[in-house]
């Protein structure tokens, strides 16, 4: 369920003070990962809300967000699609550049990735600010994905990133 789920990820995330600067709590969700009846009762819980019938495709962000949307692809019998960090894919992409809180980032998706309409289920493992999402969504858009959905394990609701998405929805096991 829901709160069942939320609970496990509450349980299994580690605050970690001051990394990667200082006065940021970085939430490590390794031991989530790392546990497989709670790994599994995550890849499921995703699943279930959005119905392995709902997504013809996974798009997974790296690097964490690869962990996740393979399992998810795996489970729902489809294949994943992968949204890189710049120079790391070799034939033909779209690329989008974001703002970061100093300098900026850009992430790429091969052009071909979709067929026209595919419906994609975009996956990552942390919502914070947004920006990562915001780029990703966009780029499956422009390749002529149509996205199903945003799902991550864990959303920090302070950096107001699902605002930022608006209108699309996003799902999160776990708010904090
Ligand atoms: C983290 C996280 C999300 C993103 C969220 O990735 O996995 O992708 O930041 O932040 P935002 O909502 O403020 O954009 P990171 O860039 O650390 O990459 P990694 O997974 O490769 O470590």
């Amino acid at each position: 369920s829901g709160p069942e789920m939320a609970r496990r990820v509450a349980d299994l995330a580690v605050d970690v003070r001051d990394f990667p600067q200082p006065g940021i709590v970085f939430k490590d969700l390794t031991p989530l990962f790392a546990s497989g009846p709670d790994f599994a009762a995550t890849i499921d819980a995703i699943v279930e809300h959005y119905g392995a019938d709902s997504f013809d495709v996974v798009a997974g962000i790296e690097a964490r967000g690869f962990m996740i949307a393979s399992a998810v692809a795996y489970a729902a019998g489809v294949g994943v699609v992968p949204v890189r960090k710049v120079g790391k894919l070799p034939r033909k992409t779209l690329r989008e550049t974001y703002a970061l809180e100093y300098g900026e980032a850009t992430l790429e998706l091969h052009t071909d990735s979709f067929t026209p309409g595919q419906r994609v289920l975009v996956v990552d493992d942390v919502l914070a600010t947004g920006g990562t999402a915001e780029a990703s969504l966009s780029l499956v858009e422009q390749a002529g994905g149509v996205v199903t959905g945003f799902t991550v394990l864990l959303e920090l609701a302070f950096l107001e990133g699902r605002k930022r998405l608006k209108p699309r929805t996003v799902h999160a096991l776990l708010t904090v």
